[in-house]
């Protein structure tokens, strides 16, 4: 059996090793130094000004689309665009906030949005925000995207979950709108078993997202900044600002287990995405000559942090074909994410307004996925490429 994923940690025994002598030499276990010390390392790593973290990549969207709520930059009603191939949770809080969710559709080639399905969606549809996701590794050309975005106004979001590490000429996946997330989840590129981030330069937001991060308090502020915020409210003394509540928030923060764990796996992030990226290159290769199957675009990237391996098929029909063949090597898949989300009982539920999605539609009924990682072995490889062959 080749599963989805084999291990929890990259480098798993010495991760477990260091945490178990972390935990014997601690007395603190609640968020603290190791979550700062990761924020600060993972925001020098992506290249921003401030990392947030959170308890998983769920959350960090819900504080992220909060914070924007808290400052005046969204508001209830505004139509906010998502890609059409994503994951539940960053299409669901647009849902609970009253924000007006638009789809936009993906392409099969990139399986993802690009600036020629976004300007589409922008002929009949205008955007306050775009929380686009950056699917399986993969991304579509966020440079247009991003100028796209200036050129309207719209503020660009990146749910950066799976494509932790993927750069192109123009800057990481992550860096091209106001702020991205990350999930820390088991199986993506860092793990920290259950974990999120949020990256962004703004000061003003870095703010809010720690407020709302933690039930609304200036606790996680630096000085200035609290004084800041008791002096606007006038908050006179340091014993009534511990149960001041300033603005919406929830408790979504992370111990200090995902900072310890956090901090291990980033100081091997690039040898776990040169692994997966090669991994990923081989099987390509072997498969590219096959035409029932489409080769995903990415000479747009410069490096591919490859999350999985995904497959599209020339045909839905197809795909039932290379499926059996997967299951018959006893090989793990999964759709392809949540195919087209807009099909998805929840979002049938409470979204009012219909659009097309031909091409995640397709994506939805030709794709499929398995494993990558950096534990994959050259054997398995093999046996995925005599799958695809
Ligand atoms: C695109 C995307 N966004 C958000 C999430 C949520 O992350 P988490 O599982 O850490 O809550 C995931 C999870 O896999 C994801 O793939």
């Amino acid at each position: 059996m080749i599963p989805l994923n084999k291990e929890t940690f990259f480098k798993e025994k010495e991760a477990i090793e260091g945490l178990c002598d972390f935990l014997r030499g601690s007395s603190k276990f609640s968020m603290g130094s190791q979550c700062r010390e990761f924020e600060t390392s993972f925001a020098a790593y992506q290249g921003r000004k401030y990392g947030v973290c959170f308890n998983s990549g769920a959350s960090a969207n819900l504080c992220l689309l909060q914070s924007l709520l808290n400052l005046g930059r969204l508001r209830r009603g505004e139509a906010v665009g998502f890609s059409g191939l994503t994951w539940s949770t960053n299409v669901m809080p647009l849902m609970q906030f009253g924000l007006t969710p638009v789809p936009v559709d993906c392409s099969p080639e990139f399986i993802n949005v690009t600036s020629r399905e976004l300007e589409e969606r922008l002929k009949d549809q205008p955007l306050q925000c775009l929380f686009i996701t950056n699917a399986l590794g993969f991304t579509g050309d966020l440079d247009k995207i991003r100028d796209l975005c200036d050129q309207r106004g719209i503020i660009l979001l990146e749910d950066n979950c799976e494509s932790l590490g993927t750069e192109l000429p123009a800057g990481k996946a992550g860096n091209f709108g106001l702020a991205a997330t990350f999930s820390f989840y088991v199986a993506h590129h860092l793990s920290t078993i259950e974990g999120g981030m949020i990256c962004t330069d703004d000061d003003e937001l870095h703010e809010m997202l720690v407020i709302s991060r933690a039930n609304g308090w200036d606790r996680n502020l630096d000085p200035a900044a609290q004084k800041r915020w008791r002096d606007k409210y006038g908050v006179a003394s340091e014993f009534e600002s511990k149960y001041t509540f300033y603005d919406l928030a929830y408790n979504l923060r992370p111990t200090e287990i995902t900072g310890f764990l956090g901090l291990h796996q980033l100081k091997h992030i690039q040898e776990n995405v040169n692994l997966r990226e090669k991994n990923y290159l081989a099987i390509e290769r072997a498969f590219s000559a096959n035409d029932e199957l489409k080769a995903l675009k990415h000479g747009h990237i410069l490096k591919l942090s490859s999350f999985a391996v995904p497959i599209v098929c020339a045909s839905p029909e197809l795909r039932a074909k290379y499926l059996a063949r997967f299951q018959e090597a006893e090989v793990e898949v999964r759709p392809m994410i949540a195919g087209n989300i807009c099909k998805q009982p929840f979002y049938r539920k409470y979204a009012d307004q219909k659009y097309d999605l031909p091409g995640t539609d397709f994506i939805g009924q030709a794709g499929f996925y398995c494993g990558n990682y950096p534990e994959l072995s050259e054997d398995e490889i093999k046996v995925i490429v005599g799958c695809l062959s």
